[in-house]
């Protein structure tokens, strides 16, 4: 892959053409707090395995990573419980948003993939099992500070307690999944941690970072520590490739051709196997509660720098 000036380059060149571009998408606003965003920053940045960073636009900028989190909370949760992770939670595209509930019946309350809202909040109920919310979150944030390397990332109280006081559709999913007996713990604490992991802000710089160990078979590179055996991390990058953007991950895979997981907040992160992580952040979304600008911007790089993994 490009490296050094000629990476820099390009991904200053999309981040000031993306800045430009009148066609933004629209901010989420079903929690109210993340309505208020303006939707026209742009953030990119790309992070190779030497710690090396590519970083342009908004890429300093904390944003809510909503659904990206979910990449490390199964990456947790399947430290926890291993293959048995696959007895509560499903490893197949949806077809449908990512927070519908018309699978869950047919399917006795187990959810089609650890991406949709039903499956993050089976799996955060893994990770909560055992402990009190306060240590499973707490757990979360250590990952995640370890992972970029910065121990200044926090949550942002202030979106969860907008999504805790409006996530009517997740406490139903949670309290119907509950019904079926795939959540162990009482919903209130399940989704009080959902909500608050949800809610960790990060900018493109710290979640590009926090990412490599999925292009590099699991192993942190800075520390060469590994976070998680080769084979789940390969595992992980599929089920990014199929899942990460809902009802739009075709169009995803077919356009940009990389590993990925987005979030409401107007993230995505991107993988690069064997090579790099990539976070971009534009705050308006698609129909499918995808980033727009986010999308585009990652497919000019994988065009411009050839990285699809399906060939250049
Ligand atoms: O549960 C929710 O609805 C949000 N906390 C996360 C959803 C999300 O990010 C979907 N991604 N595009």
């Amino acid at each position: 892959m490009i490296a050094g000036p000629e990476l820099q380059s390009l991904v200053s060149e999309i981040a000031a053409d993306m800045r430009a571009r009148p066609d933004r998408g629209r901010v989420a606003d079903y929690i109210p707090e993340l309505g208020a965003v303006d939707p026209s920053y742009f953030g990119m940045a790309v992070a190779l395995p030497d710690g090396t960073v590519a970083a342009a636009g908004d890429a300093d900028t904390a944003f809510s990573i909503q659904s990206i989190s979910k990449v490390f909370t199964l990456t947790l949760a399947l430290g926890i419980a291993g293959d048995r992770l696959w007895k509560r939670v499903g490893r197949e595209p949806s077809g449908s948003a990512f927070n519908s509930i018309v699978q869950l019946e047919n399917e006795k309350g187990v959810p089609r993939n650890p991406f949709i809202n039903a499956g993050a909040i089976a799996v955060t109920d893994v990770i909560l099992s055992g402990h009190k919310p306060r240590e499973a979150l707490g757990e979360i944030l250590r990952f995640m500070r370890f992972l970029s390397d910065d121990p200044s990332i926090t949550i942002d109280k202030a979106v969860a307690e907008s999504e805790q006081r409006t996530g009517f559709r997740n406490m139903a999913l949670a309290n119907y999944m509950k019904s079926f007996g795939v959540i162990e713990n009482p919903v209130e604490f399940t989704l009080g941690v959902y909500f608050h992991h949800c809610a960790i802000a990060m900018s493109c710089r710290q979640l590009a970072l926090a990412g490599r160990f999925l292009a590099h078979s699991g192993r942190h590179p800075g520390t060469g520590l590994s976070v998680i055996q080769a084979e789940r991390a390969r595992r992980i990058n599929a089920i990014m490739l199929t899942c990460g953007h809902y009802d739009g991950s075709g169009e995803f895979a077919y356009r940009v051709g990389l590993p990925g997981k987005s979030g409401v907040g107007g993230g995505i992160l991107a993988i690069v196997p064997g090579q790099a992580s990539i976070a971009v952040w534009s705050p308006g979304l698609d129909a499918a509660g995808n980033s727009h600008l986010g999308r585009i911007a990652l497919e000019t790089f994988a065009k411009r720098s050839g990285v699809s993994i399906f060939g250049a």
